[in-house]
Parts: C-alpha cells; structure tokens; sequence
C-alpha cells in the first residue's frame, strides 16, 4: 500500500564535499573573463524570485500543465547558450582516446585526491561519445520524487523519444506510474550500497546483474570523476559488466561538465554550488532534444494540497536538501524549472498524467 506521498529530486548525493577549491575560482573567473570578454555574449536571461516565503510561512508552489506551450525560439536561444559553455556531445562522457590505462586523474570536486585509471574502466571508456549525431523531438527526464506515485504518468513518459532516467532507479513494479523505458539512466556510485548491499553477497551482484541486462543497450552514466570514496564500486561495476558481457554502453562525464553547467547558470544569476543530477540532465537534453519534459521533480515534503510526499518514489531516504544552505538547492533549482515551464522552455509535470 502506497498511501503516503512524500517527495524527491534524484541528486549526486555522493559529492559529499563543498567545492569551493582554489581551481574552480580559477575557472569560474576565466568563464567570467569569457563572457566579460565576449561583447557578443548576450544570453537569455532567465530570472527567478528567490524566495520561498509568504509570511515567513514556506509555501508550495502551484503550477499547471493545461494550456501549456512550447516556445520554440526561446528553446533554441536557450540551446544557443548552453553550447558556449558546454558542449552535451562531448562532455557527456570522456573517451577511450582522452586516457590510457594507469593514467592518474584528479577529482573534479576534490583535486587534491586521484585516481589511477585502470585496465577495466579504460575498456568501458566509449571510443566516441554516445550522444554523437543523436536528435529526439521529445525527451523526457525523470526525477526521482515520490510525487510519481499515483500519478498514472508511466504510458506518457514512455511515449517520448528518449526517457533519461537518473540514479539507477526501480521502474518495474512502478511501471504505472513511472514507465519503464530507460535510454539513459545515471547510476552514483553510492548506490551499490545503498540499493545492492555493497555487493556483500551472490544475490545482491546478481540482482544488479540483471538491472544492468534490462537496459539493453542503453547509455549508463557513471559520475566516476567527482569525489573520491566510489571508486572501489566502480570498479566492481565494471568487472561484472565485462563477465557478464552486458550490452548497457557506459559514459563518464567529463572532468569539466559541473563547472560548465554551473556556469552557464551563474550567467543567469542562478548560484547552484552543485547541480542536481536532474538540473545537470535537463541541461545536457538541450543540446539532443527539441521540446523536454519533466517528470518527478518536486524538492518538499507535501504537496500542492498538503498531503506528505516521499522524497524517492522507491525507498524510504528522507529528504535533505530542504533549504537553500545546502549544497543542492533543490527549492531554487525547482524555481527555475518552473519559470521555464511558465515560458515554454520545458514543461512540469508534477501533477497526475491525464490518459490521452
Ligand atoms: C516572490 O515570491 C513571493 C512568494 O511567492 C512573493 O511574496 C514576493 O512578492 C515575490 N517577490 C517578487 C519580487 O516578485
Ligand atoms: C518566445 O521566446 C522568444 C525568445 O525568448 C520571445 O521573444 C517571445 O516573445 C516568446 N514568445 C511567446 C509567445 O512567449
Ligand atoms: C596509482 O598509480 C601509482 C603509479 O602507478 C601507484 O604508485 C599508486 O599506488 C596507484 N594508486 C592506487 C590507488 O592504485
Ligand atoms: C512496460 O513494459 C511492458 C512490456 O514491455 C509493456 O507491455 C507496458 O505497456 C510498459 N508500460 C507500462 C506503463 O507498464
Ligand atoms: C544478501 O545480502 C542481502 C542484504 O544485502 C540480504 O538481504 C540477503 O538475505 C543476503 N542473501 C544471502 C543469500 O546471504
Ligand atoms: C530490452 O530488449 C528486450 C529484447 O529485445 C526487450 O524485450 C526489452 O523490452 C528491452 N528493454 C528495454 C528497457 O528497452
């Protein structure tokens, strides 16, 4: 029985650290020379009202999908500067060619520890990015949030061209309302033990064996670069990926894609320290999808209505990143969603799928 409905947005929970290094300062000033530099740039601006308050009372926003169209141009204008700092093609994952085995790499939130690239992940490295060439009219990406649950969404999210999917989340036996295909699907280190027992025993690796199988060969993004403390899963990932000859076609994302996607947002007065692997896979659908919709986002605990909202729709985590002073600014990333969906950039669906 499923009568609470709690909350969540997928997140990388595994980047534990603030990222204020002396290398991002220095990255974000020369990103700032660029665009200072640059009498061309002249980006979207795309302003939010940052506060979450009415009364000093926290309110829930309320938004609608009726009515609701897409703007074409702004979509463009918007993949238009997205591509000035990154480029989704490329820096969705690193290639074979970017490394050779026993290659040292620095971590991308933690520069001061480092990695050695070894046999197993160089051979998983893809020989060119797995969103090479690929256009889709309709993407949908879907969070991870408890306000999936009853929503009836499944048939509409599957009905996309491409359906991304983050932190390797159950769609089985939530078919309904979640769907069931997965093109791209993230997977956080942290979730092997989380979700799969940290691989203590034979059932847990075959469990996530046969995860891995249903993908086929879908696109599985593995976050391996950004914090030190996953790389022993990693590892035991790729071993089981190699025995068992699974098809799933694995990408890491390259070394400088936060830096970049937090960039982009910077230049429109949005200050996220760290995107959520949902801001961060919205961003990257840009670049491959014409008109993108959400699903499964909703950063509170209850609802438009009041009723309580699970933070994932599969597991009991509770929710963590409630305010705006936490590393993932889920209410400010969910109020810049929401802005764009009032636009036509993208549409919010946080309410239930009426059946066409
Ligand atoms: C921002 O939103 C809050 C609550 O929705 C509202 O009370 C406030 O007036 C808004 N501020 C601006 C500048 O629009
Ligand atoms: C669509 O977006 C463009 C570019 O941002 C803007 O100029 C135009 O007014 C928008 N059209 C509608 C119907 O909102
Ligand atoms: C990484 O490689 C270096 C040089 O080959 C080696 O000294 C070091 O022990 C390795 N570290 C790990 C964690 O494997
Ligand atoms: C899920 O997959 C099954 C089998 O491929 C399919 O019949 C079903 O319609 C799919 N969608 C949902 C929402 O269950
Ligand atoms: C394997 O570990 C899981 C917990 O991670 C446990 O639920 C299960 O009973 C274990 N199975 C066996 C065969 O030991
Ligand atoms: C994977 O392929 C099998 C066999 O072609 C198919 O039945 C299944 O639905 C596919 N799974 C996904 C997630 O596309």
């Amino acid at each position: 029985m499923r009568s609470a409905r709690k909350w969540t947005i997928c997140t990388i929970s595994i980047l534990l650290i603030f990222y204020k290094t002396k290398e991002i300062a220095r990255s974000e000033q020369h990103q700032e020379a660029q665009l200072t530099g640059d009498g061309e740039l002249c980006p979207t601006r795309l302003m939010v009202n940052n506060s979450d308050k009415v009364n000093g009372r926290q309110v829930f926003p309320q938004h609608s999908v009726e009515g609701w169209k897409i703007n074409s141009s702004l979509v463009l204008n918007i993949r238009k500067d997205i591509l000035r700092f990154l480029d989704a093609e490329k820096d969705v994952s690193v290639v074979k060619s970017s490394f050779k085995p026993g290659d040292v790499i620095h971590y991308v939130l933690d520069r001061r520890r480092t990695l050695n690239i070894s046999h197993n992940l160089h051979s998983l490295l893809p020989e060119v990015s797995p969103m090479k060439n690929r256009r889709f009219k309709t993407c949908a990406v879907v969070g991870n949030s408890g306000i999936l649950l009853g929503s009836g969404c499944g048939r509409e999210i599957d009905n996309h061209d491409f359906v991304i999917r983050c932190n390797l989340a159950p769609v089985v036996e939530f078919a309904e309302d979640v769907g069931n295909r997965s093109d791209f699907i993230t997977m956080n280190p942290s979730v092997i033990q989380r979700a799969f027992g940290g691989f203590q025993n034979e059932t847990d690796r075959e469990k996530f064996v046969q995860r891995l199988a249903m993908l086929n060969d879908s696109v599985l993004w593995i976050p391996a670069f950004m914090v030190k403390g996953g790389e022993k899963h990693v590892e035991w990932v790729n071993e089981l990926i190699l025995k068992n000859k699974l098809k799933v076609r694995t990408a890491y994302p390259s070394l400088r894609l936060i830096h970049a996607v937090r960039g982009y947002w910077l230049t429109n007065k949005i200050n996220i320290k760290r995107p959520s692997t949902g801001l961060l896979m919205y961003t990257l659908a840009t670049r491959f999808c014409d008109e993108i919709h959400l699903y499964g986002f909703w950063p509170f605990p209850k609802d438009s209505i009041g009723k309580p909202v699970k933070y994932h729709y599969y597991d009991e985590l509770k929710y963590r990143y409630f305010s705006n002073a936490s590393p993932h600014r889920m209410p400010l990333e969910f109020k810049t969603l929401k802005m764009l969906h009032s636009k036509g950039a993208l549409k919010l669906t946080t309410s239930k799928c009426l059946e066409a």
